[in-house]
């Protein structure tokens, strides 16, 4: 559905008149039956109660330093002349991102064999025959050692062991000043008084570390790509910067309207998902004059919603000021999906996607190496730019100012990733 009238119904559906967990089944074989995605009903709302605090308000806001700490380090190594594929420094910072907000892990070889593991996994995952595997368990199985089943679980196996031992070791020497969340989780107590088991504690950490990492990664590419692929949004957004000063904290570049819009826009133009999962009715329901009968699955089409003219006139157009001049309602501009399922991580991503770039942009001067507008491919569930987003590092500013007065050490050679 791309109508907003219908998507608000859609997403007004109650827990009882409408299971989204049961559609999302077909993630089971990769984030496990105990996975707030495949959750409907209480035990859905009692794991999202769980999951949202450290994603929001003041939780939320500590995490502006170490987002920004893991980007300066990410890119520490960039010198003028360098190539890079924008995407896998980007997919590099929100993994290091999610990993220390869900475990409080950033050093040592647990961390190290964890992060491993799991770029390997999405490296196969993102291929159209691994993504095919992962959501299909008659694939999965083991037709010899080099079978793509086969290969599935062995990484998947890699994974869930390192899951468990951190949860085996946190449970011997957990401290009570933790403020990552396995620590919260692992504090959490049922009706009667019962903590979660290991295996629903490792679903539910497989779940943040895939949802939360892969498509904040995606979004920030995006975002590099449109402001180098438009000279006048750059300018602008540097303008913004530099207005707030070398020692501005995250809330205040949070709250940069410009900022804001140009992370709005990126997410509208391409947004990560095309359609929201689909919720399945329980009971008939009629949409602008259409019948539906129980088990009929809805979705919202996100990404026509996003090309309706009538909402977002000139849609193949990149222009964040659209967002500087109306508001749109969340029937309208839809990214992170709404209703009762909206997306757990929405605030935190758009956290993450602002301090990075202004962290990026206010120390590099970077240019876009593709020569042709880039087309969308399709990442696992997520729609991805093609090749990743090629970039050179043109400088490395010494100063940061308004953009007229930018100095950047000019490129010697190049070199490539
Ligand atoms: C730009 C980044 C992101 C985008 C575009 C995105 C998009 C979405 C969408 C479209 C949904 C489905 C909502 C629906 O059914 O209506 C969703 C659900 C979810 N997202 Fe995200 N997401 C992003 C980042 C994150 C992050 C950073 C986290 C966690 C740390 C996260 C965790 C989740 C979870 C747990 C759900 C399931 C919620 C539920 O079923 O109750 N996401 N996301």
């Amino acid at each position: 559905m791309s109508d907003p009238q219908a998507i608000e119904q859609l997403f007004s559906l109650t827990a009882t008149q409408a299971e989204v967990g049961r559609a999302n089944q077909i993630l089971q074989p990769t984030l496990g039956e105990h996975s707030v995605l495949l959750l409907d009903g209480d035990r859905h709302q009692r794991q999202r109660h769980l999951l949202m605090p450290p994603f929001h308000g003041e939780r939320m806001r500590a995490y502006g330093d170490v987002i920004r700490q893991i980007t300066n380090q990410v890119t520490a190594e960039w010198q003028a002349g360098r190539k890079i594929v924008a995407r896998s420094f980007m997919q590099e910072i929100s993994l290091q991102v999610i990993m220390q907000t869900v475990f409080g892990l950033d050093q040592g070889d647990r961390y190290t064999n964890l992060k491993q593991n799991l770029q390997a996994f999405l490296e196969v995952t993102a291929t159209r025959l691994g993504f095919v595997v992962a959501l299909f368990p008659f694939l999965q199985r083991d037709y010899g050692a080099w079978s793509p089943g086969a290969r599935f679980n062995r990484m998947k196996q890699g994974i869930d062991d390192r899951l468990y031992a951190e949860i085996r070791s946190r449970r011997q020497t957990e401290e009570g000043d933790r403020t990552d969340i396995l620590h919260l989780l692992m504090q959490a107590r049922d009706e009667a008084g019962q903590p979660m088991t290991d295996g629903e504690l490792r679903d539910e950490l497989i779940t943040l570390l895939l949802a939360g990492h892969e498509t904040t990664a995606t979004a920030l590419s995006w975002a590099l790509y449109w402001i180098h692929q438009l000279p006048e949004v750059k300018a602008r957004l540097l303008a913004e910067l530099a207005s707030l000063g070398s020692d501005a904290d995250g809330t205040a570049i949070a709250r940069l309207p410009y900022l804001g819009a140009i992370c709005s826009e990126t997410l509208r133009i391409y947004p990560i998902t095309m359609i929201t999962p689909p919720r399945i009715l329980t009971l008939p329901m009629a949409v602008m004059g259409y019948e539906f009968e129980p088990n009929a699955m809805l979705a919202a089409c996100i990404y026509q919603t996003h090309r309706r003219p009538d909402l977002y006139p000139e849609p193949l157009q990149f222009k964040p000021e659209r967002f500087l001049e109306r508001s749109f309602s969340p029937y309208e501009y839809l990214p992170f999906g709404g209703g009762n399922r909206r997306c757990i991580g929405a605030a935190f991503a758009l956290y993450e996607m602002k301090l990075a770039l202004a962290t990026i942009l206010t120390q590099f001067d970077l240019q876009l190496l593709e020569p042709r507008p880039v087309k969308t491919i399709r990442r696992g569930v997520t729609l991805a730019p093609q090749g990743g987003i090629r970039m050179q590092v043109v400088g490395r500013r010494s100063s940061f100012a308004a953009p007229d007065q930018l100095t950047t050490v000019p490129a010697p050679v190049g070199r490539s990733d």
